[in-house]
């Protein structure tokens, strides 16, 4: 494992950014950004990310994945890495959906963005941990959702602190060399897609649907298509929806 340093921030305009800028000026792999808000988080497809108070906003310093040999499926590892943290922290069980949202109650609860600085790559996790759901607007509040509710959960509510630290043990450890088999194998088997009708998405744009029949070894989706037709489909600008 890569050894950390965290950077901890009441808010950030996001905390990629501002680790883009620190990796521009030199900062080691093992820099961690956390911050508690956000005023212009960024999300995949150059959405933006709603960051409120309550949830983790945190970004790593690794490798390029191109230098190890986790090429694509950098960011696979890194939600297998949330899922497990999710479960010893929280002792509550997630699914991921292809490609790298965690899900919760059938609901996104976290959102994973990573981009390349230089010889390096820095990768952001959006966590839900107490984020009252009036903080969402109102289109996300039905497929949003929070690991715990602040008011009723207030007892059991582990500190973010030690999610966090968790967090960055499991991250430095999947994300930082070569693929690690048993998260693989995990990451399959928690897939909520397999077996479902999708559509596929560019560009806001459904493009197709089909069977979604297998994740191969480089996290490729497989998806057959009305004509019996096999599409395989690697992150970049596709997005899935369960039909
Ligand atoms: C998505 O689901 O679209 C990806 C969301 C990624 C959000 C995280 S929050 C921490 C980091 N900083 C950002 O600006 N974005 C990522």
């Amino acid at each position: 494992m890569i050894d950390y340093n965290i950077i901890e921030k009441e808010e950030l305009d996001s905390t990629n950014r501002y680790l883009e800028d620190l990796a521009k000026e030199g900062a080691p792999v093992g820099t961690v950004v956390w911050a508690h808000r956000q005023s212009a988080g960024r999300g995949r497809l150059g959405r933006s990310f709603q960051s409120t108070e309550g949830g983790i906003y945190i970004s790593f310093l690794l490798p390029s994945p191109m230098q190890s040999q986790i090429g694509f499926s950098f960011t696979a590892m890194a939600a297998v890495a949330v899922k497990r943290t999710i479960s010893t922290v929280c002792n509550k069980e997630c699914a991921i959906k292809w490609v790298n949202d965690i899900i919760y109650n059938g609901k996104k609860v976290c959102g994973i963005l990573a981009q390349g600085v230089l010889d390096k790559a820095v990768l952001g996790i959006g966590i839900n941990y107490t984020t009252p759901m009036e903080a969402f607007s109102e289109e996300l509040r039905d497929i949003v959702t929070s690991l715990y509710t602040k008011t009723k959960d207030e007892q059991t509510i582990p500190p973010m602190r030690a999610f966090v630290e968790e967090l960055c043990k499991n991250i430095y450890t999947l994300c930082a060399s070569s693929i690690d088999e048993s998260a693989l194998k995990e990451y399959k088997s928690s897939s909520t897609i397999l077996g479902k009708t999708v559509n596929i998405i560019k560009a806001g744009q459904i493009v197709g649907f089909g069977v979604a029949t297998e994740i191969d070894d480089e996290c490729h989706l497989h998806v057959l298509d009305e004509n019996n037709k096999k599409i395989v489909l690697s992150t970049g600008e596709v997005s899935i929806r369960i039909k």
